[in-house]
């Protein structure tokens, strides 16, 4: 018998539609918010102390850029490293260099890691990459699950590290409470000798809404508990300037950043300090940032209104539960029946890309099969509307396939 959410979706079929819901990558309006990155320079290649961009040197990044990581990431600037245009190749050579040390004590053991879930997939790619095993925690609405967390790292030596990213997380968009970041600031004390805590605060400038719970300075608490040794942090301008063309930040204690100055030596003589330069002087402090944020959430907050709009009938229904994140770029949804495979090979079938079912999920393995991340940045508002509409119907269809 044909249902009407069969005729429904065949009609999606019949449209030869090509929509992405894949990626959170920012769209061209949001681009274009940052052009004027491209005048910045103006023939003035001299940083404010002097130092001439164009030339060789300077791995911790110009000390303007260096102002810029620090205000993104609530730190002083001397704990900075200013880099290239990637967060991720900052994240993958850290633990490069934590992993040769940790194989120079026990070059025999596997590692652990542990990551939060749903998660960023790209961190579990590294940790695969690097033969990192992967041990699941999930959270709430304060953040990971910490007794759990705790009670792993009391027990497990081979535990060298966690992934976190604490602000408008990805996929959920959680920012953790104030007592998790404390708590998270002590984790070190109970665990390995040498484990690392990775905050990947990508999102730390990206507040869809300007009462969103702010977010604690853990290196403040991790100082007080004399941790900050263990305490990684990360962010960059790629969802703030250009997303291929960005900075990037690392936030290390003094004797870590230059531990991690020294292992990157051999590989560099310095970042792109011009991209550094045209950057501080766009972006010249905590005032900019804000001005800046502002105008990408202009674009930013209809289209995440709109999903809530859209998914509403699914509520309804009782078919799915989702975030509805106070910034960042994703929503998470959760199927209320394990069939997010199915969902998401009848959108692809019907022209819309949806991220692979478990990707959020280390191994890219979904153990209840329910979990989908919408990123709605990137399409138009009548593309996201359409994707919607058939990211809603499959759903639907999904469900009277599996009753
Ligand atoms: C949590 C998180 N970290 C890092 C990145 C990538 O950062 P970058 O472009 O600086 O490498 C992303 C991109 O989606 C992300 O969601």
């Amino acid at each position: 018998m044909t249902t009407s959410i069969d005729a429904q979706y065949q009609q999606y079929l019949n449209a030869g539609l090509t929509l992405d819901l894949t990626r959170g990558k920012p769209c061209s309006d949001q681009l274009d918010l940052s052009d004027t990155l491209e005048d910045m320079i103006g023939g003035n290649f001299k940083t404010a102390d002097g130092i001439d961009v164009r030339n060789y040197g300077g791995l911790l990044g110009i000390p303007e850029a260096r102002a810029l990581g620090g205000a993104l990431l609530d730190v002083d600037p001397k704990y900075i490293m200013a880099g290239g245009n990637s967060s991720l190749t900052l994240m993958y050579q850290f633990l490069v260099w934590r992993l040769k040390a940790w194989q120079a004590d026990d070059p025999a053991q596997t590692f652990k890691f542990i990551c939060v879930v749903p998660g960023y997939d790209r961190h579990f790619t590294i940790c695969e990459h690097l033969g990192i095993e992967m041990v699941s925690v999930g959270f709430d609405s304060n953040g990971p699950n910490l007794t759990d967390i705790e009670a792993l790292v009391r027990q497990d030596q081979t535990i060298k590290g966690i992934w976190c990213v604490p602000k408008h997380s990805n996929p959920t968009g959680h920012t953790y409470s104030d007592e998790t970041v404390a708590r998270l600031a002590n984790l070190p004390s109970l665990a390995s000798k040498d484990f690392i805590l990775m905050w990947d605060n990508a999102y730390a400038a990206h507040d869809l809404d300007p009462q969103a719970r702010p977010l604690s300075n853990i290196m403040a608490y991790a100082q007080a508990v004399q941790t900050a040794d263990h305490i990684a942090l990360f962010a960059s301008t790629s969802k703030i300037t250009f997303a291929g063309a960005g900075l990037a930040f690392c936030g290390l204690s003094e004797p870590m950043l230059k531990g991690f100055e020294t292992f990157l030596t051999p590989q560099m003589i310095g970042f792109d300090k011009v991209n550094q330069l045209r950057h501080a002087r766009l972006l010249s402090g905590k005032d900019d940032i804000a001005k800046h944020m502002a105008a990408h959430r202009t674009i930013l907050e209809p289209k995440f209104r709109r999903v809530q709009e859209k998914l509403r009938p699914l509520a309804d229904a009782g078919l799915a539960t989702w975030s509805q994140p106070g910034g960042g770029y994703f929503v998470s949804l959760d199927l209320k029946i394990a069939s997010a495979t199915r969902v998401i090979a009848l959108a692809d079938a019907a022209g819309v890309k949806l991220t692979p079912a478990g990707a959020t999920f280390p191994y890219g393995r979904d153990p209840e099969d329910k979990n989908i991340r919408i990123a709605p940045s990137f399409p138009d508002m009548i593309a996201l509307d359409q994707a919607l509409d058939v990211l809603v119907c499959c759903i639907v269809k999904a469900s009277e396939i599996n009753h």
